[in-house]
């Protein structure tokens, strides 16, 4: 990450500036507003960044089994990566943000994929067959995901 200029500080600002928009937006800010400990997420989320840019290693959770009760569909999505995308520019020098994005981009597709598949379900490319064969699991699906990378 060393030609993109991302640091800790530049995390830290980017996931502040993005969950103060987010809290007041239409879409995203009544879901936001179930979370009792402010201080807590954002700091989890600075770590998570700081694990997935930087490789820190700081980040252990498991995001999907925290977004599980909050029954999020695509327009959540599109709007977290939309606002996203805007803080990121609007904080961030040009190749920081665009990375920012893509790597938004990855994770939240995996996310999605994942809380739309029922547990047991196997889990399927775009563009690929179910076969009667195929007997692979949740993990496979969500090996884009953070916390399934060794640190
Ligand atoms: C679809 C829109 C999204 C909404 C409304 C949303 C909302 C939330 C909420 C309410 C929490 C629980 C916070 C708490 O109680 O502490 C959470 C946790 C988290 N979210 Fe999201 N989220 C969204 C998308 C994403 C995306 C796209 C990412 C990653 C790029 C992400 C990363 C995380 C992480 C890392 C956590 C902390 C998980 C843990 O507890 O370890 N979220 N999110």
């Amino acid at each position: 990450m060393a030609t993109t200029g991302i640091d800790e500080a530049m995390i830290a600002t980017l996931v502040q500036r993005f969950y103060a928009a987010a809290r007041e937006d239409p879409l995203l800010g009544p879901v936001f507003a179930q979370v009792r400990d402010w201080d807590t997420h954002i700091a989890r989320i600075t770590d998570f960044w700081s694990s997935v840019v930087l490789m820190s290693g700081r980040y252990h959770g498991n995001p999907l089994a925290a977004h599980q009760p909050f029954l999020l569909g695509e327009a959540h999505f599109s709007r977290w990566l939309g606002l996203w995308a805007e803080t990121a520019r609007a904080s961030c020098p040009p190749s920081a943000a665009e990375c920012f994005i893509l790597l938004a981009q990855r994770i939240a597709a995996s996310l999605s994929r994942a809380l739309a598949t029922p547990l047991g379900t196997p889990a399927l490319e775009p563009n690929e067959a179910p076969a009667a064969s195929d007997h692979r699991t949740r993990s496979h699906h969500l090996s884009p995901l953070p916390h399934s990378r060794k640190p």
